[in-house]
């Protein structure tokens, strides 16, 4: 037998990395919440091929998906504290640090996904993204998810009475707590990883989200009904640490921007087929039933949820509000 001597072995093998011809790899690590089947999963996934092909592998991105590595409530602090380098939170939760960011949650404000489009890659999105530089992030662009739907147990969601009794698991954001209010329901703020839980414990029995979350968590296990009401949408920002960004070389920079601008194109027109593609699915699925909110049923809705715009007003600025308006004509 002869031994062998491991701190031996270790010495003989000295690496410096930073010894010129040896490419130091960049790593940019990307924490979210939802599961990779997603839009906001395959984008991301789709962000960091581009990148690594283009770098030809000196950057590379490291995807945390499900909420593994930060929950919601969480990665924020995480990103502004550099442990990780890019994260794509629902706009919505960013309305604790910018209150004004609370304009994109209004209800009924962007009925179509052109008028999406317009909110976010117009003046409201512009205005939204320079305020975060107050707070030392870089807003690098707005991804599309999808409409925000309504389910429940028992008794589907038609009529704003339905929703007495009903307590919802919600983002943080007070104009959709004040949204629900008007509505007649309770609300709990809850991280995303935390509702189906919730639901099973019949903590909550209701809650809005987009149909690709509701199906790729399987929210509809513990829920009934499923009221196709696109009062809201749920979209997302893209965000990174800014010292981590300044130091980046410009080619980095350039291929990071180009890839980004790409996903972003690529998101807008999947994120629609892929909740279409899940709704299907729902649809065949016998533990949830799929209802749909008629004109006159949508009316009763908005007259109700008038209040929640004129609460707003003071903290999202009249020229926002004029914005919403505008985009709506
Ligand atoms: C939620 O918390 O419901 C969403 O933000 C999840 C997501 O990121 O799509």
């Amino acid at each position: 037998f002869i031994g062998f001597d491991w701190s031996e072995a270790k010495d003989s093998v000295e690496y410096d990395d930073e010894q010129e011809g040896i490419q130091q790899e960049v790593v940019i690590k990307f924490s979210h919440v939802v599961a990779e089947n997603t839009p906001k999963g395959i984008a991301a996934r789709r962000f960091a091929s581009l990148v690594k092909e283009r770098t030809e592998g000196e950057v590379k991105v490291e995807i945390y998906s499900n909420a593994t590595l930060y929950n919601d409530q969480n990665e924020y602090t995480a990103l502004k504290e550099g442990h990780i380098q890019m994260i794509a939170p629902a706009t919505s939760k960013l309305t604790d640090y910018f209150p004004k960011w609370q304009v994109l949650d209004l209800p009924f404000a962007f009925p179509t996904y052109d008028a999406v489009k317009d909110a976010y890659e117009g003046k409201i999105g512009q205005t939204l993204l320079e305020e975060l530089e107050e707070d030392h992030l870089k807003g690098m662009t707005f991804w599309y998810s999808g409409y925000k739907q309504v389910t429940s147990s028992e008794e589907p969601l038609l009529n704003p009475s339905d929703f007495n009794r009903t307590h919802f698991r919600i983002m943080p954001s007070p104009v959709i707590q004040s949204q629900f209010k008007a509505l007649g329901a309770s609300t709990s703020e809850l991280p995303f990883n935390k509702t189906y839980k919730n639901l099973a414990v019949d903590f909550i029995n209701g809650q809005e989200n987009t149909v690709s979350n509701i199906y790729s968590k399987k929210l509809y296990e513990e829920q009934d009904h499923m009221t196709i009401s696109k009062h809201g949408y749920l979209g997302y920002v893209v965000l990174m640490n800014e010292q981590f960004w300044e130091e980046l070389s410009e080619e980095n920079q350039e291929v990071i921007r180009k890839a980004l601008q790409e996903t972003t194109d690529w998101i807008r027109r999947h994120s629609i087929e892929m909740n279409d593609a899940h709704l299907r699915r729902l649809k065949r699925n016998e533990a949830i039933e799929v209802h749909y909110l008629s004109n006159k049923q949508k009316e009763l809705w908005k007259q109700k949820l008038e209040t929640v715009y004129n609460k707003a007003e003071p903290v999202i600025g009249k020229s926002l509000i004029n914005e919403v308006e505008r985009i709506q004509e």
